[in-house]
């Protein structure tokens, strides 16, 4: 996508050929600022402070930090240690095991000397097929889209998405907001809620700013309106991302979906999670044991923002001696959601509606 007329992706190798650059996603909207990564602490530091965020991104990320890990060392211990520290950075998203699974699994029969070549040539194999995946479910949400406008005889599709599921998330095109791009480039008229997904704002700062800067019709609402304006008939459909999904179609994703899936059943309108393959973690029966990330009570206490002089601060809204707690995923259970947007199609969210897409995958397998 582009920023400012420039194509960007949201991760890439440096002119060095080595070094790893990516968005720092901490200054957005204020500031668009490329940060680079040389080493495997490196690459923990910016998932773990979420300089990069997004399930598939925390996975390409988590990706080449193994490259940056090899070319310290490329020997089977080190691989080891810099695979485990990543794979700590952050527990909620699948994307982070399974990318790290693939990398390991194409590395450990390659002799060390020919690692750092292979992790780098599997690392941006992740990205492409990532980025692919994201057009794909891009290509299968348009058409629900195109079906959403004929229904209401014309006019704009009316669209409430939660956190951001967008091209920031992923290598590119996002997930939820792949369709979205897709329907607007293709000239269906789209208006997009954009849920500002307290408490660190990724609707209000990044899915905003997406969209505005691909020049898609959206506003910005609190995160409690959204079931006000599905009440007065104003969203036709929903659509968001997931972290994992387990097997029987329940969906870990950002903390507030949830809410949003009940307050889409009680007014009948359709709820849609949009997925890659890899967001789904074949081995978890059901959303009951989803690791829930549990984040600093800072992210709550304060907020970040911009002065009318452009001066970024960070101020506390809650009074010193009130405590706070952060759960920053929620599980949405299957019954809530319409269907899965994926990128071998729509289906049911359900076991047999995933192993109908995916008929490879065997409730023992990860994706
Ligand atoms: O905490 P974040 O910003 O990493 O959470 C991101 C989300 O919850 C997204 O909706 C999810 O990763 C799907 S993105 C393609």
């Amino acid at each position: 996508m582009k920023v400012d007329g420039v194509p960007y992706r949201t991760i890439w190798v440096a002119e060095d050929g080595w070094s790893v650059k990516v968005i720092d996603q901490t200054l957005l909207p204020h500031r668009f600022q490329v940060m680079t990564l040389q080493s495997a602490e490196d690459a923990v530091r910016a998932i773990a402070r979420m300089h990069v965020r997004g399930a598939p991104l925390i996975g390409a990320t988590a990706a080449y930090g193994l490259c940056l890990a090899l070319r310290h060392d490329a020997r089977d211990a080190h691989l080891e240690e810099a695979r485990g520290s990543l794979l700590a950075a952050r527990p909620t998203a699948v994307n982070l095991a399974w990318a790290l699974g693939e990398m390991t699994a194409a590395l450990a029969p390659l002799p060390p000397a020919e690692r750092v070549a292979g992790a780098y040539a599997k690392a941006a194999a992740i990205c492409d097929d990532d980025v692919a995946i994201c057009r794909a479910i891009g290509a299968e949400g348009l058409a629900l889209i195109r079906a959403a406008q004929a229904a209401k005889g014309g006019g704009d599709v009316e669209i409430l998405t939660h956190c951001n599921a967008g091209w920031l998330a992923t290598v590119d095109w996002g997930t939820a907001l792949a369709p979205i791009y897709a329907a607007h480039d293709a000239g269906v008229a789209v208006h997009v809620w954009v849920d500002e997904t307290r408490p660190r704002n990724q609707g209000a700062g990044l899915t905003a700013w997406e969209l505005a800067q691909h020049g898609v019709p959206h506003t910005v609402i609190a995160d409690n309106a959204g079931g006000h304006l599905m009440q007065a008939g104003r969203v036709d459909l929903c659509i968001t991302g997931t972290d994992r999904t387990a097997a029987n179609g329940d969906v870990c994703n950002k903390i507030g979906t949830y809410l949003k899936a009940l307050a889409a059943k009680d007014n009948g309108v359709p709820f849609y999670v949009a997925l890659p393959g890899p967001t789904i973690d074949w081995r978890m029966a059901s959303g009951a044991a989803m690791p829930i990330e549990e984040r600093d009570a800072g992210e709550v206490t304060h907020v970040r923002g911009a002065d009318a002089d452009g001066t970024v601060r960070e101020v506390r809204i809650t009074p010193e001696a009130s405590p706070a707690a952060n759960p920053a995923f929620d599980v949405t259970p299957a019954r809530l959601i319409t269907g899965l947007i994926t990128e071998r199609g729509i289906c049911p969210a359900s076991g047999a509606g995933l192993k109908a897409l995916y008929p490879e995958r065997g409730a023992a397998k990860r994706a």
